[in-house]
């Protein structure tokens, strides 16, 4: 089988994103777990689970957690993880989100945090979440988004492209929220953030060469106030300080 683009950035960048402080714990984290605190799940799946951190933490309200990623040395980090935390509960299925292995109806909780703007065909994806969850099922989604703005969502999808070329679309909230109308669920629960980033380690996590380091580093001195602002970049310690919108939503499948 011949690897996607994302498989190959993931497979090559793993223990990279193992490691990332943005990734093992931040403020998208936290509001999963402030939604979920009080519910009890018998199976979940963590679609796009990258190293794990969003399977570990449902494996504490969940029987059965199935961490889903189509990269295989990334649910090497994601077992490894769940024997460090003595979390048993967790196993890994290999595959992309728009093709779910599971049947119909058979799914308690979906969570997806910091994957869906890797998907090619994202709207397929929400449909499969209909499909394999049970009626009443939760969805909980966590992405970097666009701005309403076009220009300020060209530049954001423009930059994370060169950065990263598993890169597909932040989306705007607008198109979310029209895809999961489409599909059937109902938003119940929102609340937005922003993700942080600084320069240095988001090229390094992608392995982006060193030449062209210095040309995304030109592009945040060239961009105009409008966009350092919408983007709080900042230029301090020899860094780049930033931050991407970030929603949080928990829908319910109500079809
Ligand atoms: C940034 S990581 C995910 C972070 C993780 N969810 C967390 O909470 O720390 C993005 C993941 O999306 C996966 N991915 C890329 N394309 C995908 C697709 N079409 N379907 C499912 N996962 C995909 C990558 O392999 C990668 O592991």
């Amino acid at each position: 089988m011949s690897r996607s683009k994302a498989q190959q950035i993931f497979g090559d960048n793993a223990s990279a994103y193992a490691n990332s402080s943005v990734h093992v714990r931040d403020d998208s984290l936290d509001i999963i777990e402030q939604m979920l605190s009080g519910y009890r799940f018998d199976t979940s799946i963590d679609v796009g689970t990258g190293a794990g951190f969003t399977a570990l933490s449902i494996s504490n309200i969940s029987k059965t957690v199935l961490a889903s990623d189509p990269t295989r040395p990334m649910l090497e980090q994601t077992l490894d993880a769940s024997m460090k935390t003595n979390s048993p509960n967790i196993s890994v299925i290999q595959n992309v989100a728009e093709q779910i292995p599971l049947s119909n109806c058979s799914i308690d909780l979906v969570t997806c945090r910091k994957a869906g703007h890797h998907f090619p065909e994202f709207k397929k994806y929400i449909k499969e979440c209909s499909r394999i969850l049970k009626p009443q099922g939760i969805l909980v989604l966590a992405d970097s988004i666009s701005p309403e703005n076009n220009k300020l969502e060209d530049w954001l999808n423009q930059i994370e492209l060169e950065r990263d070329p598993s890169h597909i679309k932040n989306r705007k909230l607008s198109e979310l929220n029209m895809i999961l109308e489409l599909y059937g669920f109902k938003t119940v629960e929102q609340q937005s953030t922003k993700i942080h980033l600084s320069f240095k380690s988001w090229v390094d996590r992608t392995g982006v060469s060193t030449s062209y380091i210095e040309y995304l580093k030109q592009k945040f001195i060239d961009a105009d106030a409008e966009i350092q602002e919408a983007f709080d970049i900042q230029f301090s310690n020899n860094d780049i300080q930033f931050a991407w919108p970030c929603i949080v939503m928990k829908c319910v499948k109500s079809v």
